[in-house]
This record gives structure tokens, C-alpha cells and sequence, in this order.
């Protein structure tokens, strides 16, 4: 009989302990279906006073994470952050260890060095749990589109900033009362900063972008704009249009072999598959060359959705280990060898509201503006149309651009210098159209 594969967990918090549970109560069912017992060997968290949902056994608990290290074949990372947690991994792989993770911050910014560690030492770090929680993201691009050329990921990854606009847009609250219910329901952490800036979303786009398009992510260029300045009334207007509003992460692949990866709240189409990924799910569409259009979607976070994910990949380790005594690993080589060239403009459809008076010649100077940057007005909202949305006619009115294609550098030009005009009362907004067809 194969020997039992050593499972140790540093970190025992939200996805921590949905994982010790798991192993603890699922063991005897993975063994059935897999062959390859798996024992949970020890579990290091800071203060083992705090309650947690699953009552670990005391043998099993530590406060030292090197000894987690020590006494286990497979090392499982849950403190997230950089420091200690890159120490935990470095610590593991070099002594050839694999591990598992579902640290998007420590991958967004490491994951090549740590790839490549994991290579030198002939061992694997897989991360399932780091990008989409519960829906297999990794594996799809890992092993069923490995055979396919990528061209676009556009994906709705944070359930909370999803939950926000969600509610925004069907109870009309504004962003600071959704994110309030967001904290009151446990969708948002006590510092959100995270989420609604965008920056979790960019950590999970870097990453899906890295397997995908096979190199190095430098995670300074990737671009973010969180939700914060969302204002209801473009939620509503975009509504009117035909477009729902979504903070969508965007990697692409240009002919001239250059990759935009972006984050910002986005319309788009209600023919879009992502259009109706409501609430705290994700969702994701993979675009590639033989399967063409592939959408997931499903939870993206939370203890257990996570932990099965992280669960999935200490099987697929203990497996290799128990049958065939290595560790077998699918993630691109790629991923350790090249840099991606990251494109430094885009080129987008752009929805422009301008608060400006209400007075003749206003559109023609705004226009003039636009056109000067070769910009082109694929449409203008009627000002009678929009004052429905308003609690009481001023003297102040919404004007609505929707433009054609352009560079995002001539259009914040543009912005700039329309923002100066005398009749333009407040800051412009801008919100980035993705409309393919679907
Ligand atoms: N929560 C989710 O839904 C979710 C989804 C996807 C990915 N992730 C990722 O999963 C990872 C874990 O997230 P989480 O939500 O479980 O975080 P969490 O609830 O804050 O848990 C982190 C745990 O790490 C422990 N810890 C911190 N420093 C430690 C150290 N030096 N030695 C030992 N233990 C230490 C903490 O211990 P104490 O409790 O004792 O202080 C805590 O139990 C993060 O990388 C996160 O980004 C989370």
C-alpha cells in the first residue's frame, strides 16, 4: 500500500480552516475515489484562542509554520500578503516541497520567481484557489485550453465589488450605502481598499494573463480603476442604453504580439455573457482560436468554494507523489522564461457626461474638442431624455458622448481640455465601452 501523503497548512483563517475541514472530514472519500490517503500532518496559525468555524484537533495545531514546513510533503499557504507568506513557499520549495497557494497578491507580484524556484527544485506550486475561488479558472488554462491560442480574457473576479454595483443598479443606492450593506452582509472586509480600488481584480487578471499568454506580467503596468467614483445615475443611463456596468478585468492579446491588461468599471452589452453575472458570483469568458468562446461562472470566494479549490490541488500533488513518487505540473514554461510586452495606451469605445449649462453652442465646442484629437462621436443623448433621471430640472444638464474607438490618451487629453471650458460645472466622467459582438 502506497505511503500516506503529509499535508501541512500554514495559516488557519477563513480558507485555512475550510481546508483542515475538509481533509479531516473528506479524507476516506478522496482515498475511495483516488487511492492516495492524504493526512493533515500540522496546521500553524498565530493565536489559536480565536474561534474558528471548524474545531482543529490540538495535536494538529502550531504557531510555528517552519514546523508545518518540516513535517509535511505537501505545504499549503493561507496567510496571504508578501512577507511571511513568500518566506513560507521559498521556504518549502527550496527544500523541494510542492505547494499549494491561493495568494493572488504574492503571485501577481512574485509568481515568475516563484515559478521558476519551483522548476530549479523540480517541484510545483499550484494555485487554484487564487483567482475565481471555487470555478476552475487555473485548470481551464492550464490543461483544456493548453492546445489553444488565447486571444482575450474578460472576466468579473471580486464578488464584492459585483455586489456593490449590482446593488447600485437594481435599489438606486449609491456607492457609499452599498458598500455599507456590502460590510453589514460580511461581502466586504473592515478596509476594503482592496476591492473597490481594483487592485485584487488586477492581481487575478496578472495571473490569468501569465498562464495565458505565457511570460511575465510586470503587475506596475497593469492598469486599475476601481469603483469608487461610480455614480448611479451612469449606472441608470447606461441602463437606458442597452449596457450594464461591470468593473471587468481585461487581458488581451494585440496582433503586434504587445498584451493590454486593464481593470476598470466598464459598460458593457447586455448580449455580453457577463451581463448577467449579478451579486457577489464571478465570471469569466475565454476567448481562443479552437474552443472559441468558453464562459464560467460561479462563486469566487468564501471559505469553502476556496478551500475545495485548494483541496483540488493537494490531490492532484498527493496523487503524482503517492503513484509516482513526482509531482506532475501542466503550468506553461513560459510563464518562467519570458517577460510579456504590456501595450501602454488601449483603444476602447468610451462613454464621456459632462455637466455643463444649458445653453446653445455647448455640444459644438465640445465637439470641435474631439474632433481635434480624432476622436469621433458615434452618438449624443438627448438632454429631454436624461432630465428623467434628475430630481428636478436646473440649469446644469447631463451631456452624453458615446464615441467610436480611440486611444485612451487622446481621449483623457480631450477631457482635459474640455474640462476647462467655462460652461463645464463639474468633473467629466469616463467610462470604457467593450462591445464586441456576441
Ligand atoms: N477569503 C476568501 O474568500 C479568499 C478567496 C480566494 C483567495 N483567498 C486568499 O487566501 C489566503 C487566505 O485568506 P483568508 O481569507 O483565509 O485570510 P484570513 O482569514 O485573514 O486568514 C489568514 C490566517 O493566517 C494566519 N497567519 C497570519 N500570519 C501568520 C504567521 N506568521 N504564521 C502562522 N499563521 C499566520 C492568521 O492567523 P490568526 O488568525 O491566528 O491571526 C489567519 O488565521 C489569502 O492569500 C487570500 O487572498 C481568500
Amino acid at each position: 500500500m502506497a505511503k500516506p501523503v503529509r499535508v501541512g497548512i500554514v495559516g488557519c483563517g477563513t480558507v485555512g480552516t475550510g481546508v483542515a475541514q475538509i481533509l479531516l472530514t473528506k479524507g476516506e472519500e478522496i482515498e475511495k475515489k483516488t487511492g492516495v490517503k492524504l493526512v493533515v500532518s500540522k496546521i500553524a496559525t498565530r493565536n489559536w484562542n480565536k474561534k474558528r468555524f471548524f474545531n482543529v484537533p490540538e495535536p494538529l495545531r502550531t504557531t510555528d509554520w517552519k514546523e508545518v514546513v518540516q513535517n509535511s510533503d505537501i505545504v499549503v499557504e493561507l496567510i496571504g500578503g508578501i512577507d511571511t507568506a513568500k518566506e513560507v513557499v521559498e521556504t518549502a520549495l527550496k527544500m523541494g516541497k510542492p505547494v499549494v497557494t491561493a495568494n493572488k497578491h504574492l503571485l501577481a507580484e512574485f509568481g515568475y520567481e516563484i515559478a521558476n524556484l519551483a522548476r530549479e527544485n523540480d517541484t510545483a506550486i499550484l494555485f487554484e484557489g487564487a483567482v475565481g475561488g471555487g470555478i476552475p479558472l487555473v485548470k481551464v488554462l492550464k490543461e483544456t485550453l493548453c492546445s489553444n491560442e488565447v486571444s482575450e480574457i474578460q472576466g468579473i473576479l471580486n464578488g464584492t465589488t459585483n455586489y456593490i454595483l449590482t446593488k447600485m443598479e437594481k435599489e438606486n443606492l449609491s456607492f457609499e450605502e452599498a458598500l455599507l450593506q456590502a460590510q453589514e452582509k460580511g461581502y466586504a472586509e473592515a478596509d476594503p481598499t482592496f476591492d473597490i480600488e481594483g487592485i485584487d481584480t488586477a492581481h487575478k487578471i496578472a495571473i490569468l494573463a501569465m498562464l495565458a499568454f505565457g511570460g511575465k506580467v510586470d503587475f506596475s503596468q497593469v492598469f486599475v480603476e476601481g469603483i469608487t467614483q461610480v455614480n448611479v445615475l451612469d449606472i441608470k443611463l447606461g441602463m437606458e442604453m442597452g449596457y450594464k456596468l461591470k468593473l471587468l478585468a481585461i487581458a488581451k492579446r494585440r496582433d503586434n504580439g504587445e498584451i493590454e491588461i486593464r481593470v476598470h468599471p466598464t459598460f458593457i452589452p447586455l448580449s455580453n455573457p457577463l451581463s448577467n453575472v449579478d451579486g457577489v458570483f464571478n465570471g469569466i469568458l475565454f476567448k481562443s482560436d479552437y474552443l472559441g468562446q468558453l464562459k464560467l461562472q460561479g462563486a469566487g470566494a468564501g471559505a469553502y468554494p476556496t478551500a475545495t479549490a485548494v483541496v483540488q490541488d493537494i490531490i492532484q500533488l498527493a496523487v503524482g507523489l503517492s503513484r509516482y513518487g513526482k509531482v506532475c505540473d501542466v503550468t506553461p514554461i513560459g510563464w518562467a522564461n519570458r517577460r510579456l510586452k504590456i501595450a501602454k495606451d488601449f483603444y476602447s469605445r468610451y462613454y464621456l457626461r459632462f455637466d455643463v449649462e444649458d445653453k446653445p453652442g455647448v455640444l459644438y465646442k465640445i465637439a470641435q474638442i474631439l474632433a481635434s484629437k480624432g476622436i469621433s462621436i458615434a452618438g449624443v443623448l438627448q438632454q429631454e431624455w436624461i432630465l428623467k433621471f434628475l430630481p428636478s430640472r436646473s440649469e446644469v444638464v447631463p451631456l452624453i458622448i458615446l464615441t467610436h474607438k480611440a486611444y485612451e490618451s487622446k481621449i483623457k487629453s480631450a477631457v482635459e481640455e474640455i474640462e476647462k471650458l467655462p460652461f463645464v460645472r463639474s468633473k467629466p466622467v469616463l467610462i470604457r465601452v467593450e462591445e464586441e459582438k456576441y
